[in-house]
């Protein structure tokens, strides 16, 4: 798929596709060129997976080569950004659903390769648990790549603002404004859990490669903000100005606001 605008933008690499589409395809084809070049030389594919609307066409790509072109998941290995905390696992509007839903439940991925924050252990053992999800991402060699959305607040996972730039996988209260937004989803913002599990700035820092997705024009003002932004704890997306190996896919929407 061509890019519309392919330059750096503030020293960050920024695409920007026709639609979303056309800019979805393109990701998916990275991801299926990484799985396929760790295959080639014995390796695994280590996946740092975001949820929400933005990947979705992403995983629905990935599912039709799986499906039409033979694309084996069998040597990835994934790791969730985050999961609402409180969270069932069985619960519909958790992740580990709509992971299944959207992608694992379609493609040839080993159960145990899989990992997602765990929403439903006990407060006191949340900090061991995010210590053991930091440690085995390291057990794999690190993040290979991490996909990323953004959220209105500038969040990148659950890091709403005041998050640090060295902060890792740990519980998080969410902004009322992240609450709001996923409030359709739980009939109403009083069902919205008030916390999340997430992978911290630092922890996303880390990934060899990341993929910042941003759609619509609705995203268009905290696209520019991130780009543009003197880098601030307000904006936690700003953080990845000074991150290596970022890029950023757009559609035409989401850089309405650049000026190119
Ligand atoms: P969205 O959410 O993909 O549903 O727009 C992005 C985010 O909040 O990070």
């Amino acid at each position: 798929m061509k890019t519309v605008i392919n330059k750096e933008y503030n020293g960050t690499p920024v695409r920007v596709y026709n639609n979303q589409h056309e800019a979805s395809i393109a990701v998916a084809q990275h991801i299926a060129d990484l799985i396929k070049s760790k295959k080639a030389v014995g390796e695994k594919a280590v996946l740092g997976l975001a949820t929400g609307a933005t990947p979705v066409e992403v995983y629905n790509e990935l599912i039709r080569m799986h499906k039409e072109e033979g694309l084996s998941f069998q040597n990835v290995v994934t790791f969730n950004l985050d999961e609402y905390y409180p969270m069932e696992p069985t619960a519909k509007q958790s992740y580990v659903a709509f992971m299944r839903q959207h992608l694992f439940d379609h493609v040839d991925i080993a159960e145990e390769h899989v990992h997602i924050p765990d929403g439903s252990i006990a407060e006191e053992d949340v900090p061991a648990y995010c210590e053991a999800y930091e440690q085995k991402i390291t057990n794999y060699g690190g993040l290979d790549l991490q996909l990323l959305g953004i959220g209105r607040t500038g969040h990148v996972g659950f890091n709403e603002p005041g998050s640090t730039p060295d902060s890792l996988t740990r519980l998080v209260k969410l902004n009322e404004v992240t609450r709001t937004d996923a409030a359709a989803g739980f009939e109403g913002i009083a069902n919205v859990p008030t916390h999340a599990i997430t992978m911290g700035v630092g922890t996303i820092a880390k990934a060899k490669k990341i993929i910042l997705m941003a759609w619509g024009e609705n995203k268009a003002d905290i696209v520019q903000k991130a780009l543009e932004s003197d880098i601030t704890t307000e904006i936690p997306a700003t953080y990845l100005q000074e991150f290596d190996g970022v890029e950023m896919v757009l559609d035409k929407g989401a850089a309405t606001k650049l000026k190119f």
